[in-house]
């Protein structure tokens, strides 16, 4: 069943992150010089691998005009695409080549804070009277002892020369928080969404979007300790399910299932729950708690328990995902064994729920060393970034030396080389893709957990009637229940075979 057979599409679509920066650059046009930065050409020149891994979707991190203290999360204007990305047509252009293969386009939506170039800010801080005075959270003593993220740790209350008074920036000093108690700033926003969604856009992920309400009054139970993206009370309350009402009610607006994905960093299945509202709110939310498991079969379990637990009396839609642009890729993260990788990747595409995938993941790739004289974000992220090879030659399909290093890896782990290897990890992201095409319970079937022994090195569960997906994440074969017929493998030779145990440090779909 494709995405768009299935309604609404986004239940058990797969999302493809793509960083534009990273992800390929399009040829130079004519008289301009290559600068070795991703662009929409070069995202539009390589729509054939994304379509051939067999995605559903794509979400783009930020292309809007921005001077990129945040490399896009710092907006200074909602409304145009950045010259380094190309322009607004090339945006058009590349959603038109999406929608003509059966691929939907999600943007991304930065809610909680501008740039300090954006107009608004300019205005806001340029006295205390003017227009916009009150667009920002602005104060003469800092009501709180809330912190930063970058650099981690500073105060979250940056002093202003300019009005001679602070603004509250919960990430960069260029980022400066919008004030959303004030009306005008969300009927603003709300129109930044109009502003894409009349131009054909199928969604938005929404950046840090349980920020847009916050209880100045608390103090940051930890003091010291920089939370800004985690699970802090003054960051989850009440007048937050308000305003993602409304957001939601712009979107209900617009024909076609248009597509609210939230980035509700809270580490907790039930919290996040709530930002689902009542099939009124957020239509799916980023799972972090899942993310940060350990590759145990008893964390897994328990995680995956917890959040179908918390979601299905709701009927929301479970998502999961293990790498993005802000975390070490989750190769990396388990210790850097690619069978592990491999075990992760079946798991995250079988589970019931939309799954998002990270640029490279697809490759096995594991974050690149950057050196100190490369390192460029705030955030020191830069490692999860490091731009997709997609030839063996010097400049891996780019066309200038690329803003970050590519990862030592990159000569024999790039597309070209995965595509020709029917063992590669990307063969077997594929074929997994491709057969969730094929067997509808993999996507919409029941599910249902079973134990089998050892229970701390083994995770398994059913799809339907029919589909059995067991990782052995342990060093000795473990017996199944039932003979199984394989139909994807995460070590080569097996497809086809009929087994009844499946090996050390294997996962397998199979079927009765
Ligand atoms: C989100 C983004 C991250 C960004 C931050 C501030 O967590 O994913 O990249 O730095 O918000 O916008």
């Amino acid at each position: 069943m494709s995405a768009t057979s299935r309604n609404p599409w986004w239940r058990g679509s797969v999302v493809y992150q793509i960083y534009p920066r990273s992800f390929a650059e399009g040829p130079p046009v004519s008289g301009a010089i290559a600068d070795g930065v991703g662009d929409l050409r070069g995202i539009r020149e390589h729509l054939d691998h994304v379509e051939w891994l067999g995605v559903d979707a794509i979400w783009l991190s930020p292309v809007f005009t921005s001077p990129m203290a945040d490399f896009g999360y710092d907006v200074a204007d909602y409304c145009d695409v950045d010259p380094v990305f190309g322009t607004l047509a090339d945006l058009d252009d590349l959603v038109a080549a999406c929608h003509a293969r059966e691929l939907k386009v999600l943007l991304d939506w930065v809610p909680n804070h501008t740039s300090t170039a954006h107009p608004w800010f300019v205005e806001s801080r340029s006295s205390r009277t003017n227009a916009k005075a009150d667009w920002y959270v602005w104060c003469d003593e800092p009501p709180n002892n809330w912190k930063a993220s970058f650099p981690r740790g500073d105060d979250a209350w940056q002093w202003d020369e300019v009005r001679g008074q602070y603004y509250l920036r919960s990430f960069a000093v260029e980022q400066a928080d919008l004030d959303w108690n004030n009306p005008d700033v969300e009927a603003a926003m709300l129109d930044t969404l109009r502003f894409w969604l009349d131009r054909g856009v199928d969604g938005f992920r929404m950046d840090v979007i349980h920020m847009i309400g916050k209880d100045l009054h608390q103090q940051d139970p930890d003091g010291a300790v920089a939370r800004a993206w985690s699970h802090v009370p003054y960051n989850d309350v009440e007048v937050t399910h308000e305003r993602l009402r409304r957001i939601r009610a712009v979107l209900d607006e617009y024909p076609g299932d248009r597509v609210a994905v939230g980035e509700v960093y809270l580490l907790d299945e039930t919290a996040v729950a709530r930002y689902y509202g009542d099939g009124d709110e957020l239509h799916l939310n980023f799972n972090f708690s899942f993310l940060w498991a350990p590759a145990s079969a008893t964390e897994l379990r328990a995680r995956i328990r917890r959040t179908l637990d918390v979601l299905e009396p709701l009927g929301a839609c479970p998502t999961w995902v293990l790498s993005n642009h802000d975390v070490p890729r989750h190769r990396g993260r388990h210790g850097g064994d690619e069978r592990v990788a491999r075990m992760m990747a079946l798991m995250l595409l079988t589970l019931p729920g939309t799954p998002f995938l990270y640029q490279g993941e697809e490759l096995g790739m594991i974050d690149a060393d950057i050196p100190d004289d490369r390192v460029v974000d705030p955030g020191r992220r830069d490692g999860c970034r490091s731009p997709i090879p997609w030839t063996g030659d010097e400049l891996h399909g780019w066309y200038a030396p690329t803003w970050l290093p590519f990862g030592v890896e990159a000569p024999g782990r790039n597309v070209d080389a995965l595509r020709g290897d029917p063992g590669s990890i990307l063969q077997l992201y594929h074929d997994v893709l491709h057969l969730r095409r094929r067997a509808d319970d993999l996507v919409d079937g029941s599910f249902e957990l079973v134990e089998l022994e050892p229970a701390d090195a083994v995770l398994a569960y059913r799809r339907g009637e029919r589909w059995w997906v067991v990782l052995n994440l342990g060093d000795e074969p473990v017996a199944l229940p039932e003979t199984v017929e394989v139909a994807v493998a995460t070590v080569p030779g097996m497809v086809g075979a009929r087994i009844d145990a499946v090996p050390a440090r294997t996962a397998v779909i199979a079927s009765r």
